[in-house]
Protein backbone atom coordinates (compact mmCIF):
# COMPACT_ATOMS: atom_id res chain seq x y z
CA UNK A 1 0.00 0.00 0.00
CA UNK A 2 1.12 3.50 -1.03
CA UNK A 3 2.82 5.00 2.54
CA UNK A 4 0.38 7.95 1.87
CA UNK A 5 -2.67 5.84 2.06
CA UNK A 6 -1.55 3.86 5.41
CA UNK A 7 -2.56 4.83 8.92
CA UNK A 8 -2.42 3.18 12.59
CA UNK A 9 -4.53 0.06 12.06
CA UNK A 10 -6.56 -0.86 15.60
CA UNK A 11 -4.26 -3.67 16.12
CA UNK A 12 -0.90 -1.45 15.71
CA UNK A 13 -2.28 0.68 18.16
CA UNK A 14 -3.03 -1.63 20.50
CA UNK A 15 -0.01 -3.21 20.68
CA UNK A 16 2.08 0.17 20.82
CA UNK A 17 -0.48 0.79 23.69
CA UNK A 18 0.55 -2.87 25.67
CA UNK A 19 4.16 -2.03 25.33
CA UNK A 20 3.30 1.36 26.83
CA UNK A 21 0.74 0.09 29.73
CA UNK A 22 3.96 -2.41 30.13
CA UNK A 23 6.81 -0.03 30.22
CA UNK A 24 4.63 2.17 32.62
CA UNK A 25 4.59 5.08 29.91
CA UNK A 26 0.64 4.84 30.59
CA UNK A 27 -0.48 4.30 34.05
CA UNK A 28 -2.94 6.22 36.28
CA UNK A 29 -0.49 9.30 36.95
CA UNK A 30 0.62 9.19 32.89
CA UNK A 31 -3.36 9.03 31.96
CA UNK A 32 -2.44 10.17 28.38
CA UNK A 33 0.23 9.88 25.77
CA UNK A 34 0.87 10.75 22.08
CA UNK A 35 2.49 8.42 19.76
CA UNK A 36 4.29 9.21 16.15
CA UNK A 37 5.56 6.02 14.19
CA UNK A 38 8.47 7.13 13.09
CA UNK A 39 8.98 4.68 10.62
CA UNK A 40 5.48 5.97 8.79
CA UNK A 41 6.87 9.34 8.68
CA UNK A 42 9.82 8.00 6.98
CA UNK A 43 8.38 5.71 4.60
CA UNK A 44 6.39 8.72 3.71
CA UNK A 45 9.56 11.79 3.06
CA UNK A 46 10.89 8.75 1.10
CA UNK A 47 7.74 8.69 -1.17
CA UNK A 48 7.46 12.39 -1.35
CA UNK A 49 11.18 12.35 -2.41
CA UNK A 50 10.83 9.88 -4.93
CA UNK A 51 7.57 11.33 -6.56
CA UNK A 52 9.25 14.67 -7.23
CA UNK A 53 12.23 15.58 -9.80
CA UNK A 54 15.49 14.64 -7.31
CA UNK A 55 16.60 18.33 -7.63
CA UNK A 56 13.11 19.36 -5.68
CA UNK A 57 13.88 20.88 -2.15
CA UNK A 58 11.11 19.26 0.26
CA UNK A 59 10.73 21.52 3.43
CA UNK A 60 8.90 19.92 6.05
CA UNK A 61 6.49 22.34 8.03
CA UNK A 62 7.65 22.66 10.89
CA UNK A 63 4.66 24.12 12.86
CA UNK A 64 2.27 20.78 11.74
CA UNK A 65 5.24 18.90 14.50
CA UNK A 66 7.25 21.11 16.53
CA UNK A 67 8.93 18.15 18.36
CA UNK A 68 12.73 18.27 18.28
CA UNK A 69 13.17 14.72 17.70
CA UNK A 70 10.36 14.34 15.54
CA UNK A 71 12.36 17.47 13.60
CA UNK A 72 15.64 15.31 13.81
CA UNK A 73 14.34 12.14 12.36
CA UNK A 74 13.24 14.51 9.11
CA UNK A 75 16.33 16.08 8.67
CA UNK A 76 17.99 12.77 8.73
CA UNK A 77 15.56 11.61 6.23
CA UNK A 78 16.87 14.13 4.47
CA UNK A 79 14.25 16.83 4.18
CA UNK A 80 14.77 20.33 5.20
CA UNK A 81 12.40 22.38 7.35
CA UNK A 82 9.44 25.07 6.41
CA UNK A 83 9.93 27.85 9.73
CA UNK A 84 6.49 30.23 10.30
CA UNK A 85 8.25 31.88 12.59
CA UNK A 86 12.00 32.84 13.85
CA UNK A 87 11.35 30.34 16.81
CA UNK A 88 10.48 27.71 14.52
CA UNK A 89 13.84 28.37 12.27
CA UNK A 90 15.65 28.26 15.79
CA UNK A 91 13.66 24.89 16.32
CA UNK A 92 15.08 23.79 12.85
CA UNK A 93 18.25 24.73 13.68
CA UNK A 94 18.52 22.77 16.75
CA UNK A 95 17.28 19.87 14.78
CA UNK A 96 20.53 19.83 12.93
CA UNK A 97 18.79 21.11 9.93
CA UNK A 98 21.36 23.08 7.55
CA UNK A 99 20.37 26.77 7.93
CA UNK A 100 20.03 27.13 3.20
CA UNK A 101 17.78 23.47 3.68
CA UNK A 102 15.48 26.04 6.51
CA UNK A 103 12.69 28.13 4.64
CA UNK A 104 11.62 31.04 6.54
CA UNK A 105 8.00 32.24 6.08
CA UNK A 106 5.83 33.82 7.86
CA UNK A 107 4.02 37.37 7.30
CA UNK A 108 5.36 39.28 10.34
CA UNK A 109 8.95 39.25 10.05
CA UNK A 110 10.90 42.11 11.94
CA UNK A 111 13.65 44.10 10.88
CA UNK A 112 16.11 41.61 13.65
CA UNK A 113 14.17 38.96 12.27
CA UNK A 114 15.41 39.64 8.66
CA UNK A 115 18.59 40.87 9.74
CA UNK A 116 19.38 37.36 12.03
CA UNK A 117 17.55 35.05 9.40
CA UNK A 118 19.76 36.31 6.70
CA UNK A 119 22.90 36.19 8.57
CA UNK A 120 22.12 32.55 9.27
CA UNK A 121 21.40 32.22 5.44
CA UNK A 122 18.36 30.11 5.66
CA UNK A 123 15.94 30.64 2.64
CA UNK A 124 13.11 33.75 2.96
CA UNK A 125 10.20 33.69 1.76
CA UNK A 126 8.87 37.46 1.49
CA UNK A 127 5.37 38.27 2.23
CA UNK A 128 4.86 41.30 0.81
CA UNK A 129 6.79 44.28 -0.93
CA UNK A 130 7.63 46.36 2.47
CA UNK A 131 9.36 43.41 3.40
CA UNK A 132 11.61 43.17 0.35
CA UNK A 133 12.44 46.90 1.13
CA UNK A 134 13.67 45.76 4.39
CA UNK A 135 15.16 42.53 2.97
CA UNK A 136 17.15 44.94 0.55
CA UNK A 137 18.13 47.42 3.65
CA UNK A 138 19.51 44.32 5.46
CA UNK A 139 21.38 43.12 2.39
CA UNK A 140 23.19 46.35 1.73
CA UNK A 141 24.68 45.86 5.36
CA UNK A 142 25.90 42.57 5.41
CA UNK A 143 26.85 39.85 3.30
CA UNK A 144 24.65 37.00 2.88
CA UNK A 145 23.67 33.90 0.98
CA UNK A 146 20.20 33.61 1.62
CA UNK A 147 17.59 32.86 -1.33
CA UNK A 148 14.78 35.14 -1.06
CA UNK A 149 11.33 34.29 -2.97
CA UNK A 150 7.95 36.30 -3.02
CA UNK A 151 5.43 35.50 -1.85
CA UNK A 152 2.14 35.34 -4.30
CA UNK A 153 -1.67 34.87 -3.21
CA UNK A 154 -2.64 33.53 -6.62
CA UNK A 155 -6.53 34.24 -5.96
CA UNK A 156 -7.56 30.92 -7.02
CA UNK A 157 -10.48 31.13 -4.26
CA UNK A 158 -10.68 29.04 -0.64
CA UNK A 159 -10.99 25.41 -0.68
CA UNK A 160 -13.84 23.66 2.01
CA UNK A 161 -12.28 25.36 5.38
CA UNK A 162 -12.02 28.50 5.08
CA UNK A 163 -9.66 29.14 8.25
CA UNK A 164 -7.25 27.09 5.92
CA UNK A 165 -7.57 28.63 3.16
CA UNK A 166 -5.60 31.64 2.04
CA UNK A 167 -5.82 31.83 -1.48
CA UNK A 168 -8.56 34.25 -1.50
CA UNK A 169 -9.28 37.80 -2.03
CA UNK A 170 -9.19 39.31 1.41
CA UNK A 171 -6.17 36.70 2.79
CA UNK A 172 -3.51 38.42 4.34
CA UNK A 173 -1.02 36.74 3.06
CA UNK A 174 1.58 37.25 -0.17
CA UNK A 175 1.00 39.93 -3.13
CA UNK A 176 -2.28 39.71 -5.37
CA UNK A 177 -1.33 38.18 -8.40
CA UNK A 178 -3.78 40.41 -10.60
CA UNK A 179 -3.59 43.59 -9.30
CA UNK A 180 0.05 43.28 -8.26
CA UNK A 181 1.48 41.69 -11.45
CA UNK A 182 3.20 44.78 -12.43
CA UNK A 183 5.26 45.59 -9.09
CA UNK A 184 5.68 42.21 -8.82
CA UNK A 185 7.61 42.42 -12.60
CA UNK A 186 8.89 45.44 -10.97
CA UNK A 187 10.46 44.02 -7.84
CA UNK A 188 12.41 41.32 -9.65
CA UNK A 189 13.64 44.24 -12.42
CA UNK A 190 14.78 46.21 -8.94
CA UNK A 191 16.60 43.22 -6.88
CA UNK A 192 19.18 41.18 -8.06
CA UNK A 193 18.86 38.48 -5.10
CA UNK A 194 15.41 38.09 -5.71
CA UNK A 195 15.29 34.68 -6.84
CA UNK A 196 12.25 32.73 -6.16
CA UNK A 197 8.86 32.60 -6.12
CA UNK A 198 6.21 31.52 -3.82
CA UNK A 199 2.98 29.69 -3.25
CA UNK A 200 0.79 28.47 -0.53
CA UNK A 201 -3.29 27.89 -1.33
CA UNK A 202 -4.94 25.94 1.55
CA UNK A 203 -4.08 23.26 4.12
CA UNK A 204 -6.60 20.30 4.43
CA UNK A 205 -10.40 21.38 2.38
CA UNK A 206 -8.05 22.25 -0.90
CA UNK A 207 -8.57 19.70 -3.76
CA UNK A 208 -5.37 18.92 -6.14
CA UNK A 209 -7.07 20.46 -8.89
CA UNK A 210 -6.97 23.96 -7.01
CA UNK A 211 -3.55 23.77 -5.64
CA UNK A 212 -2.19 22.59 -9.12
CA UNK A 213 -4.20 26.24 -10.56
CA UNK A 214 -2.72 27.80 -8.53
CA UNK A 215 1.21 26.80 -9.19
CA UNK A 216 0.18 27.01 -13.14
CA UNK A 217 -0.56 30.47 -12.35
CA UNK A 218 2.59 30.89 -10.78
CA UNK A 219 4.77 29.54 -13.34
CA UNK A 220 2.62 31.67 -16.01
CA UNK A 221 4.34 34.70 -13.96
CA UNK A 222 7.44 33.26 -13.97
CA UNK A 223 7.63 33.43 -17.60
CA UNK A 224 6.64 37.03 -17.89
CA UNK A 225 9.46 37.84 -15.16
CA UNK A 226 11.67 36.02 -17.44
CA UNK A 227 10.70 38.01 -20.33
CA UNK A 228 10.17 41.23 -19.04
CA UNK A 229 13.09 41.59 -17.13
CA UNK A 230 15.62 38.74 -18.20
CA UNK A 231 16.35 37.97 -14.96
CA UNK A 232 16.14 34.32 -13.97
CA UNK A 233 13.72 33.11 -11.28
CA UNK A 234 15.51 29.64 -10.69
CA UNK A 235 12.92 28.66 -7.35
CA UNK A 236 9.12 28.07 -7.60
CA UNK A 237 8.51 26.94 -3.91
CA UNK A 238 4.78 25.16 -4.27
CA UNK A 239 4.04 25.71 -0.34
CA UNK A 240 2.01 22.64 1.07
CA UNK A 241 -1.39 21.52 1.27
CA UNK A 242 -1.46 18.11 0.23
CA UNK A 243 -4.60 16.80 2.02
CA UNK A 244 -4.91 13.57 4.08
CA UNK A 245 -7.39 11.31 5.75
CA UNK A 246 -9.26 11.30 8.84
CA UNK A 247 -11.56 9.21 7.93
CA UNK A 248 -11.79 5.87 6.64
CA UNK A 249 -13.74 6.35 3.49
CA UNK A 250 -11.48 9.06 2.30
CA UNK A 251 -8.37 8.36 -0.09
CA UNK A 252 -6.26 11.75 -0.24
CA UNK A 253 -3.66 11.89 -3.51
CA UNK A 254 -0.46 10.54 -3.37
CA UNK A 255 2.35 13.22 -4.27
CA UNK A 256 2.93 10.41 -7.27
CA UNK A 257 -0.62 11.92 -8.50
CA UNK A 258 -0.14 15.25 -7.37
CA UNK A 259 3.22 15.73 -9.22
CA UNK A 260 1.80 14.05 -12.37
CA UNK A 261 -1.10 16.85 -12.10
CA UNK A 262 1.54 19.41 -11.09
CA UNK A 263 3.69 18.38 -14.12
CA UNK A 264 0.63 18.57 -16.87
CA UNK A 265 -0.20 22.12 -15.31
CA UNK A 266 2.69 23.73 -15.18
CA UNK A 267 5.22 21.65 -17.61
CA UNK A 268 7.86 24.02 -16.89
CA UNK A 269 8.78 23.64 -13.84
CA UNK A 270 10.25 20.70 -14.36
CA UNK A 271 12.88 21.67 -16.35
CA UNK A 272 16.22 21.18 -15.22
CA UNK A 273 16.90 24.81 -14.64
CA UNK A 274 14.11 24.95 -11.89
CA UNK A 275 14.28 23.61 -8.35
CA UNK A 276 11.42 22.95 -6.56
CA UNK A 277 10.64 23.89 -3.13
CA UNK A 278 7.81 22.30 -1.15
CA UNK A 279 6.54 22.72 2.20
CA UNK A 280 4.14 19.80 3.20
CA UNK A 281 2.84 19.23 7.17
CA UNK A 282 -0.10 17.65 7.17
CA UNK A 283 0.35 15.01 4.82
CA UNK A 284 3.58 13.82 6.14
CA UNK A 285 2.74 13.71 9.68
CA UNK A 286 -1.18 13.73 10.77
CA UNK A 287 -1.07 9.78 9.92
CA UNK A 288 2.21 8.98 11.89
CA UNK A 289 0.20 9.91 15.43
CA UNK A 290 -2.31 8.61 17.62
CA UNK A 291 -3.16 9.89 21.33
CA UNK A 292 -4.13 7.41 23.92
CA UNK A 293 -6.40 8.43 27.10
CA UNK A 294 -8.00 6.79 29.77
CA UNK A 295 -12.06 6.85 30.58
CA UNK A 296 -11.66 8.72 34.08
CA UNK A 297 -15.25 8.21 34.22
CA UNK A 298 -18.42 6.86 32.38
CA UNK A 299 -21.83 8.55 32.34
CA UNK A 300 -24.36 5.64 31.34
CA UNK A 301 -27.41 8.06 31.29
CA UNK A 302 -25.90 10.83 29.28
CA UNK A 303 -23.78 7.52 27.68
CA UNK A 304 -20.57 9.98 27.99
CA UNK A 305 -16.83 8.95 29.07
CA UNK A 306 -14.86 11.70 30.01
CA UNK A 307 -11.64 11.58 29.34
CA UNK A 308 -8.01 13.45 29.30
CA UNK A 309 -7.26 15.39 26.35
CA UNK A 310 -10.15 17.73 25.23
CA UNK A 311 -9.99 21.11 23.36
CA UNK A 312 -6.09 21.72 24.71
CA UNK A 313 -5.03 18.93 22.51
CA UNK A 314 -7.78 18.76 19.60
CA UNK A 315 -8.64 22.81 19.24
CA UNK A 316 -9.89 22.28 15.90
CA UNK A 317 -12.03 18.90 16.33
CA UNK A 318 -13.56 21.08 19.61
CA UNK A 319 -14.28 24.24 18.03
CA UNK A 320 -15.25 23.79 14.78
CA UNK A 321 -16.52 20.34 14.75
CA UNK A 322 -17.93 20.44 11.46
CA UNK A 323 -14.61 20.66 9.37
CA UNK A 324 -12.40 18.22 11.84
CA UNK A 325 -13.42 14.63 13.01
CA UNK A 326 -11.47 12.53 14.37
CA UNK A 327 -11.83 8.27 14.42
CA UNK A 328 -11.53 6.03 17.62
CA UNK A 329 -10.63 2.92 18.94
CA UNK A 330 -11.66 1.19 22.21
CA UNK A 331 -9.19 -0.66 24.06
CA UNK A 332 -9.17 -2.30 27.73
CA UNK A 333 -7.40 -1.50 30.64
CA UNK A 334 -4.60 -4.25 29.43
CA UNK A 335 -4.52 -2.67 25.74
CA UNK A 336 -6.74 -5.04 24.18
CA UNK A 337 -9.04 -4.11 21.43
CA UNK A 338 -12.63 -4.16 22.89
CA UNK A 339 -15.47 -5.95 21.71
CA UNK A 340 -19.26 -6.32 22.46
CA UNK A 341 -23.13 -4.75 20.72
CA UNK A 342 -21.77 -1.23 19.30
CA UNK A 343 -23.52 1.60 20.99
CA UNK A 344 -23.10 5.90 20.38
CA UNK A 345 -20.30 7.33 23.06
CA UNK A 346 -20.21 10.94 23.64
CA UNK A 347 -16.25 11.51 24.12
CA UNK A 348 -16.32 14.70 26.58
CA UNK A 349 -12.50 16.20 27.29
CA UNK A 350 -11.36 17.71 30.99
CA UNK A 351 -11.64 20.88 30.50
CA UNK A 352 -14.29 23.21 32.85
CA UNK A 353 -16.81 24.68 29.89
CA UNK A 354 -19.63 22.28 28.61
CA UNK A 355 -18.32 22.55 24.66
CA UNK A 356 -15.19 20.43 25.52
CA UNK A 357 -16.77 17.42 23.61
CA UNK A 358 -14.63 15.91 20.91
CA UNK A 359 -16.87 13.59 19.12
CA UNK A 360 -20.74 12.80 19.71
CA UNK A 361 -22.18 9.23 19.15
CA UNK A 362 -19.68 7.36 18.18
CA UNK A 363 -20.36 3.69 17.78
CA UNK A 364 -17.48 1.69 20.16
CA UNK A 365 -18.11 -1.40 22.29
CA UNK A 366 -19.25 -0.85 26.02
CA UNK A 367 -16.90 1.66 27.76
CA UNK A 368 -16.06 1.63 31.55
CA UNK A 369 -13.28 3.30 33.85
CA UNK A 370 -10.14 2.51 33.17
CA UNK A 371 -10.31 1.78 29.20
CA UNK A 372 -8.17 3.61 26.69
CA UNK A 373 -9.71 5.73 23.91
CA UNK A 374 -7.63 5.77 20.50
CA UNK A 375 -7.58 8.98 19.00
CA UNK A 376 -6.36 8.37 15.39
CA UNK A 377 -4.74 11.08 12.89
CA UNK A 378 -3.22 13.12 15.49
CA UNK A 379 0.21 13.78 13.90
CA UNK A 380 -0.55 16.96 13.03
CA UNK A 381 -1.59 20.41 14.14
CA UNK A 382 -2.55 18.93 17.14
CA UNK A 383 0.23 19.33 20.05
CA UNK A 384 2.01 22.72 17.82
CA UNK A 385 -1.87 24.15 19.05
CA UNK A 386 -2.02 22.81 22.20
CA UNK A 387 -4.16 25.56 24.59
CA UNK A 388 -3.23 26.18 28.32
CA UNK A 389 -6.93 26.61 29.28
CA UNK A 390 -7.20 24.55 32.61
CA UNK A 391 -3.47 24.37 33.05
CA UNK A 392 -2.99 20.96 32.01
CA UNK A 393 0.32 19.30 31.44
CA UNK A 394 0.87 18.12 28.19
CA UNK A 395 1.08 14.52 27.55
CA UNK A 396 4.78 12.39 26.97
CA UNK A 397 5.31 12.30 22.75
CA UNK A 398 6.72 8.71 22.57
CA UNK A 399 8.54 7.44 19.14
CA UNK A 400 7.68 4.16 17.85
CA UNK A 401 9.58 2.73 14.92
CA UNK A 402 8.69 -1.17 13.63
CA UNK A 403 11.63 -0.74 11.20
CA UNK A 404 14.04 -0.53 14.20
CA UNK A 405 15.03 -2.58 17.54
CA UNK A 406 14.29 0.32 19.99
CA UNK A 407 10.48 0.14 20.17
CA UNK A 408 9.03 3.02 22.11
CA UNK A 409 11.28 6.02 23.07
CA UNK A 410 9.98 8.91 25.01
CA UNK A 411 10.80 12.15 22.44
CA UNK A 412 9.54 14.68 25.09
CA UNK A 413 8.69 13.64 28.72
CA UNK A 414 5.06 14.86 30.11
CA UNK A 415 4.80 17.79 31.64
CA UNK A 416 4.46 17.65 35.36
CA UNK A 417 2.36 20.59 37.97
CA UNK A 418 5.44 22.09 38.16
CA UNK A 419 6.12 22.92 34.50
CA UNK A 420 2.98 24.72 34.58
CA UNK A 421 3.63 26.61 37.48
CA UNK A 422 6.80 27.50 35.93
CA UNK A 423 4.95 28.14 32.59
CA UNK A 424 2.61 30.99 34.53
CA UNK A 425 5.07 32.20 36.60
CA UNK A 426 7.46 35.64 36.45
CA UNK A 427 10.45 33.74 36.39
CA UNK A 428 10.82 31.15 34.44
CA UNK A 429 13.49 29.72 37.41
CA UNK A 430 10.53 29.93 39.88
CA UNK A 431 10.76 27.25 42.75
CA UNK A 432 8.05 24.79 42.74
N1 LIG B 1 3.45 26.44 3.96
C1 LIG B 1 2.77 27.48 4.46
C2 LIG B 1 3.16 28.82 4.08
C3 LIG B 1 1.69 27.24 5.33
O1 LIG B 1 0.99 28.28 5.81
C4 LIG B 1 1.34 25.92 5.68
C5 LIG B 1 0.23 25.66 6.58
C6 LIG B 1 2.10 24.86 5.14
C7 LIG B 1 3.15 25.16 4.27
C8 LIG B 1 1.83 23.42 5.44
O2 LIG B 1 0.59 23.02 4.97
P1 LIG B 1 0.14 21.47 5.11
O3 LIG B 1 0.96 20.67 4.09
O4 LIG B 1 0.45 21.06 6.46
O5 LIG B 1 -1.29 21.45 4.80
N2 LIG B 1 -3.83 23.43 11.70
C9 LIG B 1 -3.62 24.80 11.88
C10 LIG B 1 -2.71 25.41 10.86
C11 LIG B 1 -3.14 25.26 9.43
C12 LIG B 1 -2.02 25.21 8.46
C13 LIG B 1 -1.42 26.55 8.17
N3 LIG B 1 -0.41 26.60 7.17
C14 LIG B 1 -4.97 25.41 11.92
O6 LIG B 1 -5.91 24.64 11.88
O7 LIG B 1 -5.11 26.60 12.03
Amino acid sequence: MDAFHRRISLDEAASVAQRAIERELLTSASSSAIFHDLGLMRARIAALRSAFPEQTFHAVAVKANPVLDVLREAVAAEVGLEAASLEEVELARAAGCPSDRVVFDSPAKTHDEIRQALAWGVYLNADNFDELERIAAALAATDSSSRVGLRVNPLVGGGSIDETSVAHAKSKFGVPLESDRPRIVAAFAKHAWLGGLHVHTGSQGCEIDLLAEAIRRVAELRREIIAETGREVSHVDIGGGLPTAYRSTQTPPTPAEYRTLVEQRAPDLFEPDVRLVTEFGRAIHANCGIAVSRVEYVKPAQQLAVIHLGADFLLRTVYRPESWQHEFFLLDSRGMPKSGPQRPLTIAGPLCFAGDVLARDVPLPPVEPGDWIVIRDVGAYTLSMWSRHCSRGIPAVIGCDRDRSESLRVLRPQETPADLVRFWGSSRAANC
